[in-house]
Formats: structure tokens, C-alpha cells, sequence
């Protein structure tokens, strides 16, 4: 870190901006990241002597109360769900007319940049990056009956030790657990079109992990094939393809010819359409994706219910 962390902002645009948003106790070192609603800096903490991350909610959205108290459900969904797997919440505040939460600062990068940097990446990784989002959402799922709802190359990190990070619960939605009253018809959540499973496209059953799986395959042939399921639709017919049973992705070794079969069929059997075919627990994907790496193939699946990955 530089001595004057905000003359070391990458281009002055950010340095303007770094000026004009004074957060309490602590010093704005460089944005790392935006969004809709909220950019995301790396900032030193004055209190805590500590290296942190800042989502701030951008000034046009903080006197909408509605998205005050989405941004604030967002924090507290992950200050509640603390394992290592998913980045830590530490705190939510207002300061000089900014809404923002404090967090653990992920010292690396997210998929979406490694994607940008190589066309891909090789099945143990794909496989490391499967086991530790099933074994983070296992925990969000069984024991806070949360679904991410968003899993996609963004909102995955690895940082220099090597160490998986699942971030963003800006959409992430609790199912179980809640008075079922509690679960509003508004509850319809939207993904992201090239991940979205497609009981959330449809929006005519109550989400659960089976949605969040879905997503991760999506986002697994992604980063090992270097193309999204559906290339080349626009995002309204990207979400049709996900429910229709003749839109299916072509398999993965078309592209990669060095990926296994195992890990081709952990795929296929996490994006069959209808959940109830799909593999349906975290437990059974982290323990196909652990079969993978040891080298298992399984029996073919049987036709009849459609995944949206054709396999040769
Ligand atoms: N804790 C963090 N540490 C480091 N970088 C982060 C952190 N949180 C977010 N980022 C960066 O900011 C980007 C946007 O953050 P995210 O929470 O996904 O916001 P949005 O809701 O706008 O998608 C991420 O893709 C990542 O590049
Ligand atoms: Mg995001």
C-alpha cells in the first residue's frame, strides 16, 4: 500500500470520487469493484488497524427506503452466515449521508477477471471452486434455509492463499425456516440470465438449494469451457433455453476435449431442468465432484427428463 493511498487510485475519476465520499474511520484506498447499486472499495480501517472491504450504496438509492433496507438485509444475511467460504460482514452504518457495511477484504480476484485473463480453467480448479461453494452452501442452506440466488462468475473469489470466497447475498433469499406467510409473492427472484435456474425464471415455486446448483454448473461450464451455456441469445431467450427441454449446450469436451467424462456428467446431472430429476442435495454434489477427482465415471443418466447439457 502506498504512503497516500488515495493519490495511488488508478485513474482520477476515482480520485474525485474518492474525495467526495468521506466514510468515517476509514481511509478509501481504491474501488475493486461496481455495481447497480453500490461500488465496493478496498479501505483501511482506522479503528481496527485492519485492511477491509466497503459496499457502498450509491447516494441516488439511499433515500429510497426500500433499498436502504435490501442493502441493510443484504449485510446482515452474511454477518449471519459466518464460514469460511463466504466473505464476513463486520458492520453496517451511515456516515456522513452514505449507507455501507464493512467486510472482510478478498486480496485476489473473482472468476469473471480470471475468465477474462485465460479462455479457461482446468477441471481440478473447476472442481476446487464445486467443492467450496457446495460445502459454503450446505451450511446456508441446512442450517439458515438460505439460497444464494445469484451464483455466477462475479460473485466468486479466490485470494492468494487459494481460498474459494462466495460473495454478494444482495438477492439471496430465506425459504425454510420462516413462517411460510412470511414469503411474499415479490419473493419471484431474478438471477442472472446466463446462470438463472429455471424454476426462478418461472417463478411459480418456493427456491431451494436446487436453484443454487443449477447456477453453479452453469457457472462451472463457463469457466471450463470459456463459454456460457447459451452463446450467442439475448438474455430473454437465454432464460427460455434454461426451461426449454430442446435448448440444451452442447458438452463440454466439444470445447475441451481434455475434460472428463465424470466431470461432464457431475454437470449434466446439476442442470437437468426439472429439479426434481436434478441432483438435489450440496452433500451429493460435493461427493460426485469428489468422485470426479478420483477418477469415477457414472452410470449414463436416463432420458426423459431434459438437462440443459447434451452429452456425445
Ligand atoms: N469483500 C471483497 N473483497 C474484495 N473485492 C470485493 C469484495 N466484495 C466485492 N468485491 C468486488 O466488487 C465486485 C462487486 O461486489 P458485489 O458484492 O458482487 O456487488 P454487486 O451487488 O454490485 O454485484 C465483486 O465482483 C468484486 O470484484
Ligand atoms: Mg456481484
Amino acid at each position: 500500500m502506498s504512503d497516500n493511498p488515495i493519490a495511488s487510485c488508478p485513474t482520477q475519476n476515482l480520485t474525485v470520487r474518492s474525495q467526495i465520499l468521506k466514510i468515517p474511520n476509514l481511509k478509501l484506498i481504491e474501488q475493486v469493484g461496481e455495481g447497480g447499486m453500490s461500488t465496493v472499495w478496498k479501505a483501511w480501517d482506522t479503528i481496527n488497524q485492519r485492511i477491509v472491504a466497503v459496499k457502498i450504496l450509491n447516494s441516488e438509492f439511499a433515500g429510497n427506503g426500500g433499498d436502504v433496507q435490501a442493502f441493510r438485509n443484504e449485510e446482515r444475511m452474511m454477518e449471519e452466515i459466518r464460514h469460511p467460504g463466504i466473505v464476513e460482514a463486520y458492520d453496517f452504518n451511515n456516515g456522513n449521508g452514505h449507507w455501507y457495511f464493512i467486510m472482510e477484504f478478498v486480496d485476489g480476484y473473482t472468476f469473471a477477471d480470471f475468465l477474462k485473463r485465460k479462455q479457461h480453467i482446468c477441471e481440478g480448479d473447476c472442481l476446487l471452486i464445486c467443492e467450496s461453494v457446495a460445502s459454503a452452501l450446505d451450511y446456508a442452506w441446512n442450517d439458515h434455509g438460505v439460497v444464494h440466488c445469484d451464483i455466477k462468475p462475479e460473485n466468486i473469489m479466490i485470494n492468494t492463499n487459494g481460498e474459494v470466497k462466495l460473495m454478494d447475498l444482495g438477492i439471496s433469499h430465506r425459504f425454510r425456516f420462516v413462517d411460510p406467510a412470511a414469503i411474499a409473492a415479490s419473493d419471484h427472484v431474478l438471477g442472472t440470465p446466463a446462470y438463472i435456474s429455471p424454476e426462478q425464471v418461472y417463478g411459480d415455486v418456493e427456491l431451494d438449494c436446487r436453484a443454487d446448483i443449477y447456477s453453479l454448473a452453469a457457472t462451472l461450464f463457463h469457466l471450463a469451457t470459456g463459454r456460457v451455456l447459451f452463446p450467442g441469445f439475448d438474455n430473454e431467450a437465454m432464460m427460455r433455453a434454461h426451461c426449454y427441454a430442446e435448448n440444451q449446450a452442447r458438452d463440454p469436451r466439444s470445447y475441451r476435449p481434455e475434460l472428463s467424462e465424470g466431470f461432464c456428467q457431475l454437470l449434466e446431472a446439476m442442470l437437468v431442468k426439472d429439479r426434481d430429476y436434478r441432483l438435489s442435495s450440496w452433500a451429493s454434489v460435493f461427493q460426485m465432484a469428489q468422485d470426479v477427482e478420483r477418477g469415477a465415471k457414472f452410470k449414463p443418466r436416463k432420458s426423459g427428463s431434459p438437462s440443459s447439457l447434451k452429452l456425445m
